[in-house]
This record gives structure tokens, sequence and C-alpha cells, in this order.
């Protein structure tokens, strides 16, 4: 992909993009309203830890990103033409900017009906064998990551792979096109289960919500 791809792509697997990059009249990019209430996903994600993680962390990287970006050639981009762009420090918080909402947006309240359909399903059957082996697949991927990173599920050129990326690392900077990501930071989890990554893996799948997946996967 070129550049001008991976950004049209980046655009549009973030399906709150437009919103995301809602900025004031100063040209500062403002901390965007999550589409739940801070504890709609209880029990398995808590109230303190949405509070911290979308109030405090997020909410820094936006600052940061703010900050960085401004009176330079950066302060008029969109998060994803600053990530694909950007290096250093900028990078660092306009792609945590950009993982911390393509993950939120895909959460839901728990939901008894939590499964893919449809052509999604059928190409995680292909690639996996079953949407249980791909969550196998997925959980030991996560599980695997030593220190602070991402695990995703990437579009590669039309094959379905799981991939982790360290810290604010994101693959559409090699190309690939990110269907859905848990982040394997400690903030993410440490609150509610401690170490236990594999608990937070695992009530993870319970407040996925796939159609946001199965959007970005038919983009
Ligand atoms: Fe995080």
């Amino acid at each position: 992909m070129d550049k001008k791809t991976t950004i049209k792509t980046a655009q549009s697997v973030l399906l709150s993009s437009s919103k995301v990059n809602e900025k004031g009249s100063d040209g500062i990019l403002k901390l965007q309203l999550l589409p739940y209430s801070h504890n709609a996903l209880e029990p398995y994600i808590s109230e303190r830890t949405i509070d911290f993680h979308y109030g405090k962390h997020l909410a820094t990287y936006v600052d940061n990103t703010n900050k960085q970006k401004s009176g330079t050639p950066f302060a008029d981009m969109s998060i994803e033409e600053i990530m694909l762009s950007a290096s250093g420090g900028l990078f660092n918080n306009s792609a945590q900017v950009y993982n911390h909402y393509f993950q939120f947006e895909a959460f839901q309240a728990p939901n008894e009906n939590n499964a893919p359909t449809g052509n999604l399903k059928q190409a995680l059957e292909k690639e996996f064998g079953s949407i249980d082996e791909f969550k196998k697949k997925f959980a030991e991927v996560a599980l695997g990551l030593f220190g602070s990173g991402y695990t995703w599920l990437v579009d590669n050129n039309g094959k379905l792979e799981i991939q982790q990326t360290h810290n604010a690392e994101n693959p559409l900077t090699e190309g690939k096109k990110p269907l859905l990501n848990l982040d394997v930071w400690e903030h993410a989890y440490y609150l509610d289960v401690q170490n236990a990554r594999a608990k937070y893996v695992e009530n993870f799948w319970k407040v996925l919500n796939w159609s946001a997946v199965e959007k970005r996967f038919e983009k």
C-alpha cells in the first residue's frame, strides 16, 4: 500500500474516525466520548478500569499529541496522517490515540449472542479452522507478548493473520489492515485481574462487538 492508500485505509477501519478527528476552533483534538457508559462493560471490564484507561491514559495521549503537533507541519493533519508520518514521541502518542479509540469503539455491553457472522466468520474458519481455534491462537499470541503492546487480527492482502506489536506500534505502518486489537499494556487490566492476563483475554471476548469488526472487514 502506498502512503495515501494506507491513510485512507486507516481512516476507513477506524469507524469513529470523523468524530475522533473533531477539532476545536483552536485546532485542538478533543477527547471524544465513548459510545457507552463507563460501567457498561461490567463485570468483565470494570468502571474503574474505564475511568483510568479512557479518562486518564487515552486523555493523556490526546493531550500529548496536541502539545507535540502544535506549531509544526503536523498541526492540521488528521490523527491517521500524523500516526503514519511522525516519528518519536509524536508517533507514540498519536498511535496510542488511534489504537485506543480503535479498541474502545469495538466494545459493547456483554451479550450472549456475541459471535462473528457472515463473510468474516467464513474467513476466520478458513484461516484458523474454527472460531474457537482462532480465539485460542489469539490468546496464545496475547499471552506471549513480553512487555507492553497489542495483539491484532489483521487482513494482510486478503489473508487473515494474528500479529503482536510492541508499545504504540500499529500494523498499518507495515501496510496491513487492522480488524481488531487487544491492548495488553498492564494498565488495561491490572486493576481488574492484576497479573492474570489470560483472564483478561477471556473477558475481552465477552465485550467485543463483532459487528464493528465485520464492518472493518467489509471496508
Ligand atoms: Fe491502553
